[in-house]
């Protein structure tokens, strides 16, 4: 969810929602604003996008130069009006980001003592719990400092009382919340690019934070209410609104533009690999007995194929689990190894905990992330950016292929680091990696026109299976994901050689099987996984190089042949077909693309 506050001296309104635009990457099932006009709280709110709220306030505008706003991801209650933010109760407005995990509790508690509950939501029980405390007679901060104590979970949170139109009270513990410092006005928000268009000068708080903002500044509070002070630092997140240009969509510009962002961060990381890296990396991968990485969704899809370059160039064992997963392994992990946390936001929940389990085990962290600016970047060691730009729909694409450049870029480092490799073979690894901006240009030129067919044939199906072999396996399950996320067709990636041991029960002529496999090492077993399913009368689509559809001699139902690519830079090149397959299906179907159903392009729940 996002979240925005003003504590101005023009009308807020037109502002928050401005704001919330720029948030609607966490979350777009329902929005909400509440302001103080005359001394009582006002609100609007409405069910799905934005611009279902932006039309409400045109239909009944509200005034007040206080406010704040929310944009929801629905985690209790279904994503109604009625369980949209801001929650009333008794002159308290509530919004909040996260999950209270005693709201249950707390809820039998209140109702027991005659609140009425009018939502299915965990944040309205913050509503009744600060109500009850100033009719015990605390006053503001005393309530608020009471609520927090009693709460369980996570939380971001803006709060209004109506009975003072001059401050917003923030807290934190868990998603971000950033304070903006204006001029005469002060600003809340998620994160610093919803704060962009009004200022760059930004105190984030830290988990247990609570903070009074008013016109002029802010106090802010520990968890046991003692005054701290936290840095004013000026944020690089610049204000114009990412645009598509005469894109369909943003996730076709960011398909589009894989050629030039990948070449900018491989100047960046060539450069390292080259000039004596060590310095700069602030890991010693020659020391280090093991590496750890987690991550989500695509991220950690990345992740996957990183783990084969690192185990195969650098000698360096790797555990990888979902982040969502990872703490609970318990895995003996020493600290005198590394952990790798891959986030394009930065600031999915799941990870930014495991990131933590691994910082209180002791071992050094570093970040492989988009925005440098976001929590993951900032509990960090060491910051590896992938320099992707901004990716704004859901489905991530530029991100992958730059999270698989500094990974790929970073394994040939450690491999240079611990002697696995000689000089000339670094070299020619550099030389491959050199060569993807090109090779990207030359495919995205050369396929859409047969992904485009292909498309409306998959747009048929209900069901599709990727296979791949070696790091064209995470690819797999990649590709997958990519469909299932965006077109709503049900997708499974499998290792190639898992095929005979389940999935393929489900061959019939119905199930396309899409197969990833250029003339590797891997070519000829994966060849042999394909014979399976053609001997069931599956249908195959092969993407692969020249060399692979000479060998393969199938009767497939379509193969897409891209140029022959060194092993290290395959899983780039090859996931632009996919991305592109994804892309086109979804268009057929005609789903919301850039925002897909109940998903959010940042998670910041557990
Ligand atoms: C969400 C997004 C996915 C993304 C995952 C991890 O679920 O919808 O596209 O891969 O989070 O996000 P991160 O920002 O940590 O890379």
């Amino acid at each position: 969810c996002g979240i925005v506050g003003i504590v101005g001296q023009q009308p807020v309104s037109e502002r928050l929602v401005d704001a919330l635009k720029r948030l609607e990457y966490r979350g777009y099932d329902s929005a909400g604003i509440a302001t103080i006009t005359e001394g009582t709280l006002h609100r609007r709110r409405a069910e799905g996008k934005l611009v279902n709220l932006e039309r409400r306030l045109k239909e009944e505008p509200l005034g007040g130069t206080i406010g704040i706003a929310h944009t929801r991801w629905a985690t209790h209650g279904p994503p109604t009006e009625r369980n949209a933010h801001p929650h009333f109760t008794d002159g308290v407005a509530v919004v909040h980001n996260g999950i209270i995990e005693n709201f249950a509790e707390l809820k039998d508690e209140l109702a027991a003592t005659g609140a009425e509950f009018q939502t299915d939501t965990d944040t309205e029980v913050l509503a009744h719990l600060l109500a009850r405390h100033r009719r015990e007679g605390m006053r503001r901060g005393e309530a608020v400092h009471a609520m927090l104590k009693s709460v369980r979970g996570a939380y971001a949170l803006a709060i209004l009382f109506e009975d003072d139109p001059s401050t917003i009270i923030a807290a934190r513990n868990g998603p971000p919340l950033a304070i903006g410092h204006g001029d005469g006005e002060m600003f809340l928000g998620s994160d610093a690019i919803a704060l962009a268009p009004f200022t760059n000068e930004i105190t984030y708080l830290i988990d247990g934070d609570w903070a009074v903002v008013g016109r002029t500044g802010a106090d802010i509070f520990d968890y046991d209410g003692h005054p701290v002070a936290r840095p004013r630092q000026t944020s690089v997140a610049v204000a114009t609104l990412a645009n598509k240009g005469s894109h369909r969509h943003f996730m076709e510009k960011e398909i589009l533009e894989q050629p030039e962002v990948i070449a900018d961060a491989l100047g960046h990381y060539i450069n390292f690999i080259e000039n004596g890296a060590e310095a700069v990396f602030g890991i010693d991968f020659a020391k280090i007995p093991s590496l750890a990485i987690s991550a989500c969704g695509t991220a950690y899809l990345a992740g996957l194929i990183g783990k084969y370059w690192f185990e195969r160039y650098a000698r360096l064992p790797v555990e990888i689990d979902v982040a969502s997963e990872f703490r609970y392994r318990e895995i003996p992990l020493s600290p005198q190894s590394a952990a790798l946390f891959i986030s394009q936001s930065g600031e999915t929940a799941d990870t930014l905990a495991s990131l933590r389990y691994c910082k209180q085990l002791g071992l050094k962290i570093g970040a492989v992330v988009n925005a440098r600016e976001s929590t993951i970047a900032r509990e960090a060691d060491v910051v590896f950016p992938i320099l992707a730009g901004p990716e704004i729909g859901v489905a991530s694409t530029k991100a992958f292929t730059c999270q698989l450049a500094a990974l790929a870029a970073l394994a040939i480092h450690a491999a240079k680091a611990r002697g696995t490799v000689t000089e000339d073979e670094v070299q020619a690894l550099v030389e491959s990696l050199a060569e993807m901006p090109r090779l990207m240009r030359q495919v995205l030129d050369s396929i859409q026109p047969e992904i485009e067919l292909l498309s409306r044939e998959l747009s048929k199906c209900h069901h599709v299976l990727y296979l791949g072999r070696g790091t064209n396996f995470p690819l797999a399950m990649e590709g997958a994901l990519k469909l299932k996320e965006i077109s709503y067709i049900h997708a499974e990636g499998y290792a190639a050689g898992e095929l005979k041991h389940g999935p393929i029960a489900l061959i019939d002529e119905n199930m396309p099987v899409i197969v990833i496999a250029p003339h590797d090492r891997f070519f000829d077993k994966t060849l042999s996984n394909m014979q399976e399913v053609a001997a069931r009368g599956g249908r195959i689509i092969l993407i692969t190089d020249g060399k692979g559809a000479a060998a393969s001699k199938l009767d497939t139902m379509h193969t897409i042949v891209l140029p022959a690519t060194d092993e290290i830079i395959a899983p780039m090149i090859f996931s632009l077909p996919i991305q592109l397959l994804a892309y086109h299906t979804a268009l057929f179907m005609g789903t919301d693309l850039d925002q897909p159903r109940n998903l959010a392009k940042s998670v910041t729940v557990e």
